[in-house]
Order: structure tokens, then C-alpha cells, then sequence
């Protein structure tokens, strides 16, 4: 994987042109997925968490604790980035379903999977997933709806797949915050002269982007996070304010784990947690079971189902109904779909595609900044 740059610094070449040239996997992946950002994939995620081992053993816990209350029998991780979560999804699901728009950080979370347990990995598009409905008993998608340009549609989605009352859990982060201060504050501070300051913190829009260098960052406001969850009828079981300790002021402190979650569950919509975590559900049980891990698959374009497929050779088809491709291979089921004609969703005219094609625009950024010292994706 390419890396994204490091931070800018004054007569840095980067500085002067602060969209370089995309690798040739990000124009791949930018072609078909307009439903996603430009060219975030192309970032160095590990180094994005390099000397956050703390932040990810306190997530790894609250996923655990909130892991523990949903139905294990088959929990799909959507969005596994470089598998730092995994684990944590691996301990407690009887069987694992990981899914990526990025093959690369696929391989990556493979790592962190045993062999202990039934898993699969899926090279897929969230907004349009390759399962068939009710696949899944739970869910988690930590640290993926700020990438996302239509989270609405993802939980959509994720809705057809969980089966009735199956449980999720997600993270979002909002604004105003504590870390949209701090990111306001670096930005200000690294503004190339000429280029006007916006921030992030107070404006009024309900969504505002930010990017830097390659990775674009949706922040809605803790109102329009609501709308959405409300417009999509979820049904809020708990929720938590989360990653304060993420901060680079505080990253080497050692905070009590258990006294932070407390806080964070009291105070959810507090400031002072950037991120809000929650549990959500739709539906209520209707006791039926789950169809076995080889029949969960259908187009991720017009959701006819596979039927039964060989989960231990590879394997390509093409969908029945739309023609749309699908292979397995290296274990990793391939199956990514960017909406386009009929769905109303983007560009991508013209044929399935299989892999490049498609003609999405990189989304338009409004600011320029370097990457802060606060990461938060
Ligand atoms: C910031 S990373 C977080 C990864 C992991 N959940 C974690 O917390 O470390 C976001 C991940 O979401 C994936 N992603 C973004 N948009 C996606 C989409 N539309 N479909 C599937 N994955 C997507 C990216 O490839 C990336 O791996
Ligand atoms: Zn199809």
C-alpha cells in the first residue's frame, strides 16, 4: 500500500500540491466505489496507529463488554482496516465474517484470524453487500462512518442483513468536540498563507468534510448523527462517549479503563468524548436460524442469492439475474459493487464492473489541511 505522505511542513513539496498523485490501487478502487472517498485506502493505516496501543487495548475492551450482550452465533466485523479489532470480534464470535473495501488491509486483518474458528473474508462495499438478508447475528462497524458518503444507506444495509433483532455496534465521531478544537487549532496553525480558515467545531452545516491529504473525514454534527439513526429506525440499546484518551495530549496516559468507560456511559454526548459508540438493534428475534456460513452470499448489485458455493477452492461467476461478477479466491470472496444506474447512486455507468471502470469523481474537498496530530479514524 502506498503511503499517503507524511505531515506537511513548510517548503515540503507536498505542501504545494496537497493531492498528489493516487496510487495505482486508489485510482482502482476510486473508479468503482462512489459511494466512498477518493483516495483514503491509499493511506499508511499501521502508521496511523503507531503509538496508539493504548487507545486500541481500550477499544478492544469496550467492543469485548458490548460484544459480550449480542448473539455470537456469526458477527460480521464491517470495515476490519488493518485487523486492529479483530481480535476482539475473533473471541467472542462462534463464527467471523470480515468485510473491506481495501483487499490490502483484508490481508492485513487475515493475520490476526486463527484457525480455530469458522471465518470468512469478504472484499466488499458496505453500502451494497454481498449476503443474503438476515446473515448475520451481529455486527460491528468501528471507526468506518465518518469515511462513509451515505452512512444512511450503509445502515440500510446492514439492517437487511442482521437477522431479526440481531444486534450492532458502531462508532461515529461528531462535533462539536474536544478533538474538533484540536484539530481546528493545528489547521490554523499549519495554514499555508492565502488559504482561508474555516474549521470545523461551530460551523452550521450538519456535515462538514475534511480533508487531509488523501483521507477525507465526514464530521456531523451530534444532531445530524441522530437524524440519521433516527431516519433509519434504529433502535438505540446503549450508548457511550468514547475517545478522550485518543487525544494527543493524553496518549500516554494510563487511564483507569474501567473509570473511563463508567464516565463515558454516563456522559455520552459530553464534549469532552469525541466519539460516540453505540448499540443498536432492529426488530425483535423470530427464532429462526441462520443459514449455514456456505449460503450466505448473494450479488452485492440485485441480491440474488448464490445458493450453496465451495468455501474450500476458488471459484468466479458471474450473478444470474444481472451478470454481475463474483469470484473467490485466495479465501477471500470479491464481490465489489459501487451503485450506479438504477440505484440512483452514483456515477459508474456502463457494465458490472470488475474491478476498474467506472468514472467516479474524487469527492471535493473544502480544506486542504495536513494531517493533525489528532487521528481520528
Ligand atoms: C479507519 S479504518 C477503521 C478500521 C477498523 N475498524 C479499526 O477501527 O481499526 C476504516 C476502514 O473502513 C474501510 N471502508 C471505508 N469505506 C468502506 C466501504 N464503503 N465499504 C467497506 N469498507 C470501507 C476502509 O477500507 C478502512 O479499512
Ligand atoms: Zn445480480
Amino acid at each position: 500500500m502506498s503511503r499517503a505522505g507524511g505531515r506537511a511542513r513548510k517548503g515540503d513539496e507536498r505542501t504545494a500540491d496537497p493531492k498528489p498523485e493516487p496510487s495505482a490501487l486508489a485510482r482502482e478502487v476510486a473508479a468503482t466505489v462512489p459511494d466512498t472517498l477518493s483516495e483514503f485506502w491509499a493511506d499508511d493505516f499501521a502508521r496511523r496507529w503507531r503509538g496508539r496501543d493504548r487507545t486500541t487495548a481500550f477499544e478492544r475492551t469496550l467492543l469485548d463488554r458490548l460484544l459480550a450482550k449480542v448473539d455470537p452465533a456469526r458477527v460480521f466485523e464491517l470495515g476490519t482496516g488493518i485487523g486492529r479489532l479483530t481480535p476482539a470480534f475473533r473471541a467472542r464470535a462462534r463464527e467471523y465474517v470480515g468485510v473491506d473495501l481495501s483487499l490490502d488491509l483484508l490481508t492485513n486483518a487475515r493475520a490476526h484470524l486463527g484457525n480455530d474458528r469458522p471465518h470468512l473474508l469478504v472484499h466488499a462495499n458496505v453500502v451494497h453487500l454481498p449476503f443474503v438478508a438476515g446473515a448475520a447475528s451481529a455486527a460491528g462497524l468501528i471507526r468506518i462512518y465518518n469515511h462513509l458518503t451515505r452512512p444512511g444507506a450503509a445502515l440500510a444495509e446492514l439492517r437487511r442483513i442482521l437477522a431479526p433483532g440481531g444486534q450492532f455496534v458502531a462508532s461515529a465521531s461528531v462535533r462539536p468536540s474536544i478533538t474538533t478544537l484540536e484539530l481546528d487549532l493545528h489547521d490554523a496553525l499549519a495554514r499555508r498563507a492565502g488559504v482561508p480558515f474555516e474549521g470545523l467545531t461551530f460551523r452550521p452545516e450538519p456535515v462538514v468534510e475534511r480533508r487531509a491529504h488523501r483521507m477525507v473525514v465526514f464530521f456531523p454534527t451530534r444532531r445530524e448523527l441522530d437524524e440519521v439513526l433516527a431516519r433509519s429506525e434504529t433502535s438505540l440499546l446503549a450508548e457511550y462517549g468514547v475517545g478522550v484518551n485518543d487525544l494527543y495530549l493524553f496518549r500516554r496516559v494510563r487511564f483507569p479503563v474501567d473509570d473511563l468507560m463508567e464516565s463515558g456511559r454516563r456522559h455520552p454526548r459530553s464534549m469532552l468524548f469525541p466519539m460516540r459508540w453505540f448499540v443498536g438493534r432492529w426488530g425483535a428475534p423470530d427464532g429462526r436460524p441462520l443459514p449455514p456460513l456456505s449460503e450466505i452470499f448473494a450479488c452485492p448489485r440485485c441480491h440474488t442469492p448464490l445458493g450453496r458455493v465451495d468455501l474450500d477452492s476458488d471459484w468466479a461467476i458471474a450473478c444470474a439475474t444481472c451478470r454481475f461478477p463474483i469470484e473467490f479466491r485466495d479465501s477471500i470472496l470479491r464481490a465489489v459493487w459501487s451503485g450506479g444506474p438504477g440505484g440512483g447512486e452514483g456515477p459508474a455507468p456502463g457494465p458490472a464492473p470488475t474491478g476498474s471502470g467506472g468514472g467516479a469523481s474524487p469527492s471535493p474537498g473544502r480544506s486542504t489541511a495536513a494531517r493533525g496530530p489528532t487521528e481520528l479514524i
